[in-house]
């Protein structure tokens, strides 16, 4: 593994019975980078990333974090090696407040004061969660609670996100400000990797774009060449390349 790699995805293969999800997938992501993952409905790209964050074991393959094999590692070991992922639909404690559940991502105790108390109200402020911190989270509105999850992702102090779909949903406002808060933790070294149906928004992120089509990676590299690429247009873009390009 060379010292730039965070992240090697080594022949992954998800099978569920008859149906290959992911088929002998071949990755390494750098560490400190933003990529992207897109692809059609169904293309496996959930998948792929339930079965790097250890929700599923991979039927076949290896994965490695930070240079360890993690392949079958629970979901919880990788978030303390620093792997945290975010789900596709807001996954919150719905009872806690705002406040509780990012301290309780931050493994905070939920009431008192901590050194940790000026971040939690910067990241608050910044993706405008402030005026909802006394709201349980379960009581959200849909847009505000996917933030939120994202939110409670960065206060793990995960050195690698996986972010499953964080843009959808959501108001300009909050596009922007989401863009924004991905850049800062970039900046403060973090890897992230993002899948995204709205390629405005990643395309304007990422370094490197990976297609995902039926399992398998049809197209890797720069955003602009992937986006002209002849098979990632036919299997995914059609008449959207117009509008990404
Ligand atoms: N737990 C599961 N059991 C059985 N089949 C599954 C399971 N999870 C995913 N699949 C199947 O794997 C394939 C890939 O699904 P996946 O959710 O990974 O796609 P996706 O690229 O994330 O799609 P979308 O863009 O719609 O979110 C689909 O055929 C799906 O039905
Ligand atoms: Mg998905």
């Amino acid at each position: 593994m060379t010292p730039s790699t965070v992240l090697r995805i080594e022949r992954v293969t998800q099978r569920f019975g008859g149906v290959v999800a992911v088929r002998d997938v071949n990755l390494a992501l750098d560490r400190g980078t933003i990529t992207g993952l897109i692809g059609p409905n169904g293309a496996g790209k959930t998948t792929l990333f339930n079965t790097v964050s250890g929700f599923f074991r991979p039927t076949e393959g290896t994965i490695r974090f930070e240079d360890q094999d993690v392949t079958g590692a629970a979901p919880h070991v990788l978030a303390r090696l620093g792997l945290v992922r975010t789900f596709q639909g807001a996954r919150v404690f719905p009872k806690l407040t705002v406040e509780e559940g990012l301290r309780a991502a931050a493994h905070l105790p939920t009431g008192g004061g901590s050194k940790r108390q000026p971040v939690i109200r910067h990241v608050m402020q910044e993706l405008g969660l402030e005026r909802y911190r006394h709201e349980p989270a379960g009581s959200l509105p849909s847009g505000v609670m996917r933030v939120l999850g994202i939110a409670m992702a960065i206060q793990t102090g995960a050195t690698m996100l996986l972010l499953d779909e964080p843009a959808a949903g959501l108001s300009a406002e909050e596009l922007a400000n989401l863009q924004r808060i991905i850049r800062d933790v970039h900046r403060a070294g973090v890897s992230v990797w993002v899948i995204e149906h709205n390629l405005h928004f990643l395309m304007g992120l990422v370094s490197r774009a990976i297609v995902l089509d039926a399992g398998a990676v049809i197209a890797d590299g720069a955003p602009a060449d992937v986006t002209r690429d002849p098979c990632v247009v036919e299997a995914y873009l059609g008449s959207e390349a117009h509008a990404v390009a």
